[in-house]
């Protein structure tokens, strides 16, 4: 039995639910696909509503909500307990997650074990994980296993010691053919779709000519068959360098500051709460017959 709770009654008939052979289909018919990462209820509600097609739960949890300085201590058990709260906000899109450092690297045993407890103990309907030739095993088992999955390839944030920092890839000729053949393993394999991360956009381009399956883009020009950011960078409410990549669709944080300070210079002046907001005391009736004691108070809700 599944232990994901799913709050069906909210998800409306008419919405027609994303699935792989959506994103496939538009593809085909050049329909820009959106995705967004989410953490949380509320978060993953609202752009479930607005009709982005995917929410993925990103590892950047780490860096986005967590406030670790990348995403490298990310666990599985962290992973999970956003993912099921993002799953019950989650109605149309496509619910991803992220297979943290770790949870795959060592075996591809592993990446089945763990891409399981996503399906089963979160509810998640694909999983993504980093890296291009070399997962191609790891693709091929959890696909066998009936787990949808993303590769992601380019700038990946689970490679930074390795590169040696957050750096666009694919600017050699050399790297541009490995990154060209990493999509195609991804394909071969069984990927459904596939991030491409802080790479040229001539090369992204080139990539999305060449397979069958939609590649998403950050960071790697307009070109892409769809596009993802994540959710704090897309309202200004990242702590950490924002790449140039990033644009922001509404001030968050000067929204969120104002409101604070608004609610402390309330609290401070001894205008919040007001009498309104405040409960009283009801008034006693006390018929003459009955006395007081039979007086009853009645029940106040908020
Ligand atoms: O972790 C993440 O948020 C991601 C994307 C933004 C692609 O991997």
């Amino acid at each position: 039995m599944s232990q994901t709770e799913i709050r069906d009654a909210l998800r409306p008939a008419s919405v027609a639910k994303v699935t792989p052979q959506t994103l496939l289909q538009s593809k085909q018919a050049s329909i820009p696909i959106t995705a967004l990462t989410a953490y949380d209820y509320p978060t993953a509600r609202l752009a479930d509503e607005a009709e982005i097609d995917i929410l993925l739960v990103g590892d950047s949890l780490g860096t986005a909500v967590l406030g670790y300085e990348n995403t490298l201590s990310v666990t599985m058990e962290d992973m999970l307990h956003h993912a099921r709260a993002v799953r019950r906000g989650t109605r149309r899109a496509l619910l991803a997650v992220d297979m943290p450092y770790g949870s795959y690297q060592v075996s591809v045993e592993d990446a089945v074990r763990n891409g399981l407890r996503f399906i089963k103990e979160a509810g998640c309907e694909a999983v993504k994980l980093e890296g291009g030739i070399v997962r191609g095993s790891h693709v091929k088992a959890l696909t066998q296993a009936e787990i949808p999955v993303v590769g992601h390839i380019g700038l990946t944030p689970q490679s930074v010691h390795r590169m040696g920092g957050y750096r666009v890839q694919g600017l050699s000729e050399m790297a541009a053919t490995r990154l060209r053949d990493d999509a195609q393993a991804l394909e071969e394999a069984g990927a459904i779709a596939v991030v491409l991360e802080g790479i040229p956009r001539e090369l992204a381009t080139q990539i999305t000519d060449s397979i069958s399956i939609p590649t998403i883009g950050i960071g790697a020009g307009p070109d892409c068959d769809g596009q993802i950011l994540v959710f704090h960078d897309l309202f200004s409410l990242s702590f950490t360098r924002t790449p140039k990549f990033v644009r922001s669709f509404g001030n968050g944080r000067s929204l969120i500051e104002q409101g604070i300070r608004n609610f402390r210079d309330a609290v401070v002046a001894r205008t919040f709460p007001d009498d309104g907001e405040s409960y009283h005391t009801p008034k006693v009736e006390v018929s003459a017959e009955q006395g007081a004691s039979s007086s009853k108070q009645k029940e106040m809700s908020v």
